[in-house]
């Protein structure tokens, strides 16, 4: 039997074991995804504070001769190299938590689309941080580099809220009991939040 025709079947039995509705691993994933892209701002907040954005100076290999750091290169090296090493543990979170959700593609098409969009940017955070390199970390790269990271914290704290029904169409907690002044509040407490972010970093270069 050739590849091409065992591929329907390998996709049939592996969904046969995947969920049908949304349990307690389907949460796991989504928090880990939330922890891991916490740890990515944290790591590359690390980068930036020891002065080691540059420990690698080049992209996507870490110099011209070499794919990675070399112990020549020193802590800046190793620090830096070590943040791009991340960015592959997180895109396995993403991938499994895609897989987690085929079959409640349809049903659950909020955390699908979340979880798909996670994903996605992962690819687009790393040639972002590619260019913020080729470009002898020019602030207003910098700059997207993080405000992207943040509103992947966003979408992922979404995932976690959509994940236990705390929010979205299939939430199972009640909001009537609050104020009906709360939404609007708590809307314009997210908004003025986001450009009081944004404004620190044009401030911050
Ligand atoms: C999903 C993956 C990634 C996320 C979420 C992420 C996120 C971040 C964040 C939040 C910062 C701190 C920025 C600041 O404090 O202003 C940062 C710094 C940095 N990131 Fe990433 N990053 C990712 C992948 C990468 C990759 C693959 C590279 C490859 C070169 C990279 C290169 C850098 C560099 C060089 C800095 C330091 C910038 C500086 O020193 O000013 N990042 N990253």
């Amino acid at each position: 039997m050739s590849t091409a025709s065992r591929l329907p079947q390998f996709v049939g039995r592996l969904a046969s074991k995947l969920p049908v509705t949304v349990d307690s691993t389907v949460r796991r994933l989504a928090v880990l995804s939330l922890i891991g892209q916490t740890v990515l701002v944290v790591t590359g907040g690390a980068v930036r504070l020891t002065a080691s954005g540059l420990g690698c100076p080049t992209w996507p290999r870490c110099t011209n001769e070499s794919l990675v750091n070399t112990p020549e290169m020193g802590i800046h090296g190793f620090i830096e190299f070590g943040n791009r090493l991340l960015t592959f543990a997180l895109a396995a979170v993403a991938a499994l938590m895609l897989v987690y959700l085929w079959n409640l593609r349809k049903e659950r098409k909020d955390l699908f689309l979340l979880a798909l969009g996670l994903l996605a940017s992962i690819p687009a955070q790393a040639i972002i941080g590619g260019i913020t390199v080729l470009t002898q970390l020019n602030p207003w790269v910098v700059g997207l580099h993080f405000l992207v990271s943040m509103a992947l914290v966003v979408f992922a704290t979404l995932l976690v809220n959509r994940a236990y029904g705390r929010t979205g169409r299939f939430r199972t907690h009640s909001l009537a009991a609050l104020p009906g002044t709360l939404r609007p509040v708590m809307t314009a407490v997210a908004l003025f939040s986001a450009v009081a972010v944004m404004l620190g970093v044009v401030v911050t270069g």
